[in-house]
């Protein structure tokens, strides 16, 4: 069959999308379509409700079944990237319209492949603007959704929002909320649908009306934390704040009454996510607590968006021995501890094993917050970049000039970046010492986290030459106490 031999010449097609909001869907219809010659003008798209189109309403509904199928010769679909990028946005925008100005364009795509560069041409001004709203719609859930206790039937705590977004953002930013509030269960209720987190599953549910959710004072902790968490000094502009969030409004806002001294500090703030060297301009934090502190709320890197929370080191200031880690890993980030997890169990069993006792050492890691993907409701841990571990540098040097310890052990090449500002070779470095700056010694060693990796007869050499590393430490140690 080739590609024209289905169309019927001169029809007109709806098609009806399942979900406002379904793009892959649009897509792939619109591929079909375009891989059969069909014009804009023959095409009607219709959301549910069937309000899509003023065509379809009234012109005769003809199914999407009846929609031409593209034969095996039909020739590929050309889309720029910039295009894909703004349709999927422009996907979610109440826009009745939007779905026919994705398809003229796409249409336009084939024979014009640079017709997204004209800024002067009507279309591509327009799916600007749609994209613009809906991310500024999303912006604003991130921003001004407020939770509210309530008891649920079981009498376990629940948290639950009224939002009202203006295009169909809900589904869209189901992750960014499951991230945020990972440990708590929550529901987001809104006009066009619903979403419940209870810790492990994400659930949908239809439209809520405002009467659905409860009044009464949002959880002011829950959304101080959170506010001062979000806020990015380098994107402040505080006409544009106002205009989002009117000043009147501030007083029924927990969160508000942080917003002068956030404003005060981002200048601070700002110039410290500039540039590494650049960051030296804001005051290192001179004490554990005032590190953890500021830990809480740094956003120098995409990594802190990621964890549940920043996890600081552990341990007494004036400890001689420090112990650097690459990351905290999932458990670590759940219980705001470093070390916890297998990783840690392992590292302690060897370290007590050569009679180190890590109670009496200061664990830390290079990067202080947990970066993962997503396999199914498994976080899997992810290497940070050589970058994010620069960046991070700056805290654990701060750590290290409150601690003061005389050896310190880094746990793999993360850890060693961390500590030396370069990349080394562990093979190379480990079995003897490096001095750092501030005079004490940097050891080198394997991350515990690749001898769980291993079995049978490489495991077992590797054990070795890790609790090699460790009696070494352990002697430089009680020579230096002597
Ligand atoms: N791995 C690390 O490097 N650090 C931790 O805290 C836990 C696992």
């Amino acid at each position: 069959m080739t590609a024209m031999q289905n169309v019927s010449l001169g029809a007109h097609y709806v098609v009806h999308l399942p979900e406002p909001d379904d793009f892959a869907f649009w897509r792939e219809r619109a591929r079909g379509l375009i891989q059969c010659d069909v014009p804009p003008d023959r095409v009607s798209w219709v959301e549910p409700g069937g309000t899509g189109d003023l065509f379809a309403q009234e012109g005769p509904s003809r199914g999407e079944r009846r929609l031409p199928v593209p034969g095996r010769d039909a020739r590929p679909v050309r889309a720029s990237k910039r295009f894909m990028s703004l349709a999927r946005n422009a996907a979610l925008h109440s826009d009745l319209e939007r779905f026919s100005l994705l398809y003229r364009l796409l249409w336009r795509l084939q024979s014009n492949s640079r017709c997204m560069e004209d800024k002067a041409d009507p279309d591509v001004r327009r799916i600007e603007e749609l994209d613009k709203s809906v991310r500024r719609d999303s912006h604003k859930m991130h921003a001004f959704v407020r939770f509210r206790e309530v008891q649920r039937g079981d009498g376990a705590e629940h948290y639950v929002a009224w939002f009202e977004p203006d295009h169909h953002i809900v589904r869209v930013n189901a992750g960014f909320f499951m991230r945020r509030f990972a440990n708590m269960s929550w529901s987001i209720l809104t006009p066009r649908g619903c979403l419940h987190w209870d810790g492990k599953t994400m659930r949908e549910s239809g439209p809520a009306r405002r009467e659905d959710a409860p009044s009464g004072d949002p959880v002011e902790a829950l959304w101080k934390s959170y506010y001062s968490s979000i806020f990015n000094p380098a994107r402040l502009k505080v006409g544009a704040m106002l205009a989002e969030m009117p000043k009147k409004y501030w007083k029924n806002m927990p969160e508000a009454e942080l917003i002068p001294e956030l404003i005060a500090g981002a200048q601070a703030r700002e110039s410290g996510m500039v540039a590494a060297g650049a960051r030296e301009e804001r005051q290192r934090p001179q004490s554990l607590d005032a590190i953890a502190q500021g830990l809480v709320t740094c956003r120098d890197c995409p990594i802190a968006e990621c964890g549940t929370r920043s996890v600081m080191g552990e341990g007494a200031v004036g400890a001689s021995f420090m112990i650097v880690g690459e990351q905290p890993g999932d458990h670590e980030d759940e219980q705001g501890k470093p070390f916890v997890g297998p990783a840690g169990q392992l590292l302690d069993e060897y370290l007590s094993q050569v009679g180190i006792d890590r109670s009496q050492a200061y664990a830390t890691n290079a990067v202080k917050h947990f970066k993962f993907t997503w396999k199914g409701k498994r976080r899997l841990h992810q290497s940070p970049t050589a970058k994010e571990i620069d960046t991070c540098r700056w805290w654990l040097e701060a750590e290290r000039a409150v601690v003061k310890p005389r050896v310190v052990l880094a746990l793999g090449a993360s850890a060693a970046r961390g500590l030396l500002g370069k990349t080394v070779s562990i093979a190379r470095a480990r079995g003897k010492p490096i001095e750092l700056e501030d005079g004490s010694e940097l050891w080198v060693t394997v991350h515990p986290s690749y001898l769980l990796r291993l079995d049978g007869p490489a495991r077992e050499e590797q054990v070795a030459m890790f609790t090699d590393d460790l009696a070494a430490v352990k002697t430089r140690l009680a020579e230096l106490a002597r």
